[in-house]
Order: C-alpha cells, then sequence, then structure tokens
C-alpha cells in the first residue's frame, strides 16, 4: 500500500503525530498545516496557514489521497464566553475553509475526513448509540458537533468522498485522557469518578489511524461514523483495569462534588469525566473493521508497555 500524499489539517497537536507517524511509510508525502512552523522530519512537511485564509497551502491537497482534518481548541478547559466561541470558531472556520478550497481544486483528494465527536450523542446509561439509532443530546459540547458537523455536511465536494468521524475518548500514552487518569493512579487517586456507573467509549489511538485506511479503502463508507472501540466500559471497570495493569491495588474515589472543585482549580469541566458515552461503532463493525484493541483491558496493558 502506497499513497502520494496524505494531508493532516491541525496535524502538529496529539492524533496528527500519531497519524504522521502511521503514514510516514505508507505515503510518499505527509503534510501537516499548521499555524505554527515546523522543521520537517523525513517526509512529513509543515506547511503554515492561519485557518481563516486561502493561501498557497491549498495547492498541498491537489492529488491527494486524504485530508484529515484535526483542527480545534482543546475542548480541556473552562466553558468562558470567550473559550465557547473559541472552542465553536476553530472547528468550524477551518472546516469551511477546507471545504472552499477542495472545490477548486482539479484534482482534489480522494476522501476527506472531518474527525469529529461521539459526544454528540445523549448521556446514556440505558442504550449504545450507534449512528443510525442514537439520539443526539443538548448541551454546550453537542452544539459544538452539530455545527462542526452541520457545516462539514454543507461543503459541497462532488468529486471528494466525505466522512464526519467522531471519536470516542482516544486512549494513548502521551495526551489525552490516558495519562491524566494514570497519574491520579500514581498518586493514590485512581478509584472511580462521581458514581463510577458513567460508560466510557474510548478508542486506541492505533485504531482511530488504522480506521482511517480502512476508509479510503472502503469507497461504499461516507457520512457519519462513529469510532470507538466495539465495548465501551463503566468508569470504575476502566480505573480499575489501569491500577490493575499499574500494579496499584487500591486508589480513592472522587465524589462529583470534589471534581467539580478540582475542575474549576485546574480549569476544565467535569462533563469531560462525568458523562456516560456508550456509543457502538455499528458502521465499522458492519464493514468487519478488524479492531486491534476491541477489549479496554488489553488497550491499557498495550498503552503501558508505550515508552515516550
Ligand atoms: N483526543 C481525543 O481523545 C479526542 C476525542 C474526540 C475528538 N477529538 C477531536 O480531534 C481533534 C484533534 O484532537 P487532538 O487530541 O489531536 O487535539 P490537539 O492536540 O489539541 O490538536 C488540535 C490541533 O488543532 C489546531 N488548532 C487549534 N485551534 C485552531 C484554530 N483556531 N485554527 C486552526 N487550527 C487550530 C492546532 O494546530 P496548530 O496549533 O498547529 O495550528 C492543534 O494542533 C480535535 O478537534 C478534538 O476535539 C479528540
Amino acid at each position: 500500500m502506497n499513497y502520494k500524499k496524505i494531508v493532516l489539517a491541525g496535524g502538529n497537536g496529539y492524533l496528527g503525530g500519531i497519524l504522521a507517524k502511521y503514514y510516514q511509510d505508507l505515503a510518499d508525502e505527509v503534510i501537516i498545516l499548521s499555524r505554527t512552523a515546523k522543521n520537517a522530519e523525513g517526509n512529513i512537511k509543515t506547511l503554515r496557514w492561519n485557518g481563516l485564509d486561502e493561501g498557497d497551502w491549498s495547492s498541498a491537497l491537489e492529488g491527494s489521497d486524504l485530508l484529515i482534518n484535526l483542527c480545534g481548541k482543546n475542548v480541556n478547559c473552562r466553558y468562558t464566553k470567550k473559550n465557547r466561541e473559541a472552542i465553536i470558531a476553530s472547528r468550524i472556520k477551518p472546516t469551511k475553509l477546507l471545504g472552499d478550497s477542495i472545490a477548486k481544486l482539479s484534482s482534489p483528494p480522494r476522501l476527506w475526513i472531518n474527525i469529529t465527536s461521539a459526544t454528540i450523542y445523549r448521556h446514556a446509561e440505558d442504550r449504545p448509540q450507534d449512528e443510525e439509532t442514537g439520539e443526539i443530546g443538548y448541551g454546550f459540547s453537542i452544539d459544538v458537533c452539530r455545527q462542526w458537523e452541520q457545516v462539514f455536511m454543507e461543503t459541497d465536494t462532488p468529486k471528494t468522498r466525505k466522512i464526519a468521524l467522531r471519536l470516542g475518548i482516544v486512549l494513548g500514552r502521551s495526551d489525552s485522557a490516558f495519562p491524566r487518569l494514570l497519574n491520579l493512579v500514581k498518586f493514590g487517586l485512581g478509584g472511580y469518578q462521581g458514581d463510577g456507573q458513567q460508560y466510557v467509549s474510548w478508542i486506541h489511538e492505533q485504531d482511530v489511524a488504522k480506521c482511517t485506511t480502512w476508509l479510503l479503502e472502503h469507497e461504499e463508507l461516507a457520512g457519519v461514523i462513529n469510532c470507538t472501540a466495539p465495548e465501551a466500559v463503566k468508569n470504575t471497570d476502566l480505573m480499575k483495569m489501569i491500577r490493575q495493569a499499574y500494579g496499584i491495588p487500591f486508589g480513592l474515589p472522587s465524589p462529583a462534588w470534589l471534581l467539580e472543585l478540582g475542575a474549576q482549580l485546574i480549569g476544565t469541566e467535569t462533563e469531560l469525566i462525568l458523562k456516560s458515552r456508550w456509543v457502538l461503532p455499528k458502521r465499522l463493525m458492519d464493514s468487519n473493521y478488524p479492531f486491534l484493541f476491541s477489549k479496554a483491558a488489553y488497550a491499557v496493558k498495550d498503552i503501558l508497555s508505550i515508552r515516550i
């Protein structure tokens, strides 16, 4: 399998790093669009853009196999008015810009994956939410996802297949949720959070990367696709798995009121940990995508074996 060019918009963050490494050996070139210049590393090159205006960078999309858009201000912050506006604008504006740019190309990307979030579904403790029967929830994070997907779906790119990939909580060693949960475990605070009964729909970072190739090769797949492991786990079970794999048998639980206090102190929102995300990747499963990690316990063990 050898691709000509993979473009990662917003690819200098956590997931961009995972994807760039993954595609480094599968493609002649990996082009990252970033607001900050960075030296090339082998065939991984960064082009500067501002995520707002068209420019020379758009020629990088010409003749590419795949565009993955990862742009978005990190949601790990307090949802103040200013942050809310930035969270929305940083997703909508680059998405619209990429759509407008693709429309002008003679040889646009074969596939455009816009990374969105499985948090678009409601808080679910009763049944899993899939692409067909899942119910969209309400609240700020969901409004963000709705607007993000709406702008994406409205772009007119007749020669480019589009997929809104609703990611669950990505588990990996270097960033995102896992290192934070591991830190709690290390300090003896790795018990359940809230009542521990909320579901965590997770996905191993290597499955995020691998499933983008699957989507590229499966031309019948388009539209909304959930990207989570088939089996969500309860928060209490996930914390237990991390404790066991790390070798710390006991961890103090954190009740909701304590989490709220802590979230205010460290500048984040409890919704990120207390919302029950129970999501089923039905379309990936129906297409027989071979998950590298479908059991959380194996994913946790694998992640702990990675040196960073
Ligand atoms: N990690 C997860 O568990 C997870 C789960 C569900 C969904 N997602 C979504 O997946 C995407 C990537 O996640 P990540 O963990 O890789 O996040 P990340 O490390 O924070 O990277 C996001 C990237 O977005 C770019 N960006 C931020 N604000 C921007 C703006 N105003 N205009 C243009 N680019 C902007 C940044 O690129 P530069 O600073 O280089 O320009 C940054 O590298 C995000 O949209 C996130 O919401 C992530």
